[in-house]
């Protein structure tokens, strides 16, 4: 049982129940387990689960088919049920919240067998009071959720897969999301916040005392101010002034801390900590986005939420390490596609200076996109979640604009589509109202002529460039954002000849080609969104689907193509390795360190003689490709096609056993970077490489470490798939594993993984205690490999 533990100085107890839950399966047998929990990730596999006949309108479809692992071919089908027991002291005069950060889905909470409350949606972060129904001593809580079928277009995750927390305070007390935070004027020199408190519990007291703190980045006190009101019912405004601002911004995160002192009748009651950042966003019709002053575009990415073979449960350094890979490329933005993210990732974005668009729905009930989704219970609890959304961050610096939906059908709808547009953002805009609203719209013609379109702050646009400048023109905001882009898809390091610009295309092995030359019907390569980014000023930017691969929606193997059950659309793949696109993307948006990336890889029995085209991904404007020794000639980004701007491609180079070589050179004909890419002998050692040597004894941290395949010469094999297994001794066990492949179906949960195209992930958690982890990677016919993890 847990016990909430002491009371600190705060006045207040924070207790996140972790360990510790009882979990129950649809009635079947108690298992211990820990939240975050997804209940669905070990499987197994079955392409009978969620199994979907559908046309989906959004694709195009006009007749219903079968869709295989739409949903990931999990087993997240069911009810779940928690249970967990903690201890309180004495209740008087104290008050007791709980805090669901997100629950897959409609969770009901139960606390000692009494209903606590309830919610629709399995994204939203809620918290209820538990004041009624908590009793000194110990106390039961059970949360109940349920996933029906048809209910998602992706994998959804299952149960308790985000935190859950017990927050004990006095009865006069700061409630959850209790400040509001605005920061009216930011400029280099000076910035104002306006800070708003709400205060619970305290209806019988006449006066109230609010001090607040503000510290900065480096923990110094830069204002504080004191006041003392007639209690009014509603929340107390202060404002300050902040000299010498540090700004928040990608390059610089800066972030300050308002702490928060409530004081009745001379007692303190409580300490609340906010914290939040000081910057300036402005939208500029014909001219784009300035951050602090600074035109800056959109480079983002749309995410799902699950975390590829960690499933949905949540974990902040698994997410730290994803947004490590994203920022590397240069990202500096991110849309939590399409539902309310999880509080972690929202902190860190914060923290590691990532712009997000935060968004809501993906479906407003309309022409439903899922029998049983968020559609169906759309006009009981849209209004409630948005609320709820835009309070839970709208203090968050890295939060830039809000999402009221995906793609809705309504765009059609003349009665309501506009009018319930309009009413979400008017939610948005009453309880923010410093933030634009956007919509990521799908219609052109509808969103234009339905009057959607207007409502928007922001006007979005999913796989739409070729209709930019005509929205442009008709609308009238003057600007366009690229809410989703591309949708390219590939297979990491799996190439198709002969390489060509296709869409749809499909092959036998249900692979998708690494050139980045193959998209959707709706969709396009990236080289399209560079462009119009690149061409037109009054373009935000863009929002690339997507940065991670993701369970469910295996398009274009999404029908009747089992054993495919997750997406090819990851620039990064569901192993968190990165494709050959990642570094097309950070080619063009890391400005500042120099890119150079050279493909396929050159491993061909069987293909000797064969053209065999060479793409080179590179910041640099030309470079000279040189195949054993031989130049194939110089290549210059230019203007002759859109992928001639961005790639440098030797399309006729034929492939013979040895080395690519490519010379990349500045725009005077220096040569500045070189990249090889040498044909491997004989397999003769695996190799694993950690994501970090060193970890926090917290009992929470992931390390990835990625097991690659080695010829005695050290030249990486890229098409081997033999099977690898794994041993985790120490400080810390084996979590998860995973390669990449979307037709995979070994299981994520057990230590042993085949290679696909010559790499795999083994994810190890590290302890609660001190010490150091050992992994060991192991294989037929090679020698094995061995990591060391210190655990601190
Ligand atoms: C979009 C949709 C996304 C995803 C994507 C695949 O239309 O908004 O959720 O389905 O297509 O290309």
């Amino acid at each position: 049982m847990i016990m909430l533990l002491a009371l600190t100085m705060t006045g207040r107890t924070v207790t996140t129940l972790r360990e510790g839950w009882t979990f129950t399966r649809d009635g079947g047998v108690p298992v211990a387990v820990r939240v975050p929990h997804d209940w669905a990730i070990a499987g197994p596999w079955d392409r009978s689960v969620d199994l979907q006949k559908v046309a989906v309108e959004q694709n195009g479809e006009k007749t219903e088919t079968w869709k295989t692992g739409r949903t990931g071919g999990l087993p997240f089908i069911g009810r779940g049920v928690y249970t967990t027991e903690f201890e309180v002291g004495d209740t008087a005069g104290r008050s007791f919240t709980i805090e669901v950060d997100g629950a897959m889905s409609c969770p009901e909470v139960y606390l000692n067998d009494r209903l606590a409350g309830r919610r629709g949606s399995g994204y939203i972060s809620f918290y209820l009071s538990l004041d009624s129904l908590i009793r000194p001593g110990k106390n039961t809580l059970r949360i109940e959720t349920e996933n029906k079928e048809r209910s998602s277009r992706w994998y959804p995750g299952a149960g308790l897969y985000r935190n859950v927390r017990i927050v004990e305070t006095d009865r006069v007390h700061v409630p959850t999301w209790g400040t509001h935070i605005t920061t009216p004027y930011v400029s280099a020199d000076e910035a104002t916040v306006a800070i708003t408190t709400s205060i619970a519990g305290a209806e019988d007291l006449e006066r109230i005392e609010v001090v607040t703190t503000i510290t900065d980045p480096d923990g110094r006190t830069v204002a504080r101010d004191s006041v003392s009101h007639v209690n009014h019912g509603r929340g107390l405004k202060q404002n300050f002034l902040i000299g010498d601002p540090r700004l928040w911004s990608p390059s610089s995160p800066a972030l300050y801390t308002a702490r928060t002192e409530l004081w009745a009748g001379g007692r303190k009651t409580d300490t609340y900590e906010s914290r939040f950042g000081l910057r300036r966003l402005d939208f500029i019709p014909h001219k784009g986005f300035r951050l602090n002053g600074e035109p800056m575009k959109f480079r983002g990415v749309c995410n799902h939420h699950d975390l590829g073979p960690l499933g949905a449960a949540v974990n902040r350094s698994a997410l730290r390490h994803q947004l490590q890979l994203l920022k590397y490329m240069a990202l500096n933005g991110i849309r939590t596609s399409h539902n309310m993210p999880a509080p972690e990732l929202v902190e860190l974005c914060d923290e590691m200076g990532i712009m997000m668009m935060v968004e809501a729905f993906d479906d407003w009930g309309y022409r439903p996109k899922s029998e049983n989704g968020y559609g169906s219970i759309f006009d009981e609890w849209a209004e409630r979640d948005i609320t709820d959304m835009v309070r839970h961050y709208r203090n968050n610096p890295s939060v830039v604009m809000w999402s009221t939906g995906n793609e809705v059908p309504s765009q059609w709808d003349r009665r309501n589509g506009a009018k319930t547009s309009a009413r979400l953002k008017e939610i948005a805009d009453s309880l923010d109202g410093t933030r634009p609203v956007t919509n990521g719209m799908d219609q052109i013609k509808g969103a234009l002529t339905t009057g959607f379109a207007e409502t928007l702050d922001i006007p979005g646009f999913n796989y739409k460039p070729g209709h930019y400048d005509d929205a442009y023109a008709r609308l009238p905001q003057k600007m366009i954002l690229g809410s989703e882009t591309a949708s390219t898809v590939s297979s990491r390091g799996v190439y198709k000849f002969p390489v060509e610009v296709k869409k749809m295309a499909t092959y036998s092995d249900n692979q998708s080609s690494s050139y980045d030359t193959e998209a959707c019907s709706w969709s396009n390569i990236p080289d399209v969104d560079f462009a119009a980014d690149d061409d037109k000023e009054y373009l935000l930017g863009q929002f690339v689907w997507t940065g991670f691969d993701y369970l469910g929606e295996p398009t274009p193997y999404d029908t009747d193509a089992w054993p495919s059950h997750s997406s090819y659309f990851g620039i990064i793949d569901l192993a968190s390795l990165p494709k050959d696109r990642y570094y097309l993307y950070r080619s063009k948006w890391n400005e500042t360190d120099t890119t150079l990336h050279i493909l396929p890889h050159w491993e061909w029995p069987g293909r000797e003689g064969e053209v065999t085209p060479v793409y080179v991904y590179t910041s640099l404007p030309k470079a000279e490709l040189y195949i054993n020794g031989k130049s194939m000639g110089v290549r210059e980004k230019n203007d002759s096609t859109v992928m001639h701007r961005y790639r440098l491609m030797w399309n006729e180079a034929v492939y013979q056993p040895g080395e690519i070589k490519v010379v990349a050179m500045d725009a005077g004909g220096k040569p500045v970077a070189e990249a090889r890419r040498v044909t491997p002998g004989k397999a003769s050692r695996l190799v694993l490489t950690p994501s970090r040597t060193e970890i926090a004894a917290n009992g929470d941290e992931l390390v990835y470490l990625t097991v690659t395949i080695e010829d005695a010469e050290g030249n990486q094999l890229s098409r081997d798939d033999r099977e690898v297994t794994f041993e985790v001794t120490g400080a810390g066990g084996f979590e998860a594993t995973a390669n990449g492949d979307p037709t995979c179906l070994m299981p994520f949960v057990e230590p042993r993984m085949r290679l696909f195209s010559g790499a795999a992930t083994v994810i190890v958690r590290g302890g609660e205690a001190p010490g150091e982890i050992t992994v060991k990677a192991r294989a037929r016919g090679v020698k094995p490999a061995v990591a060391k993890i210190a655990v601190k």
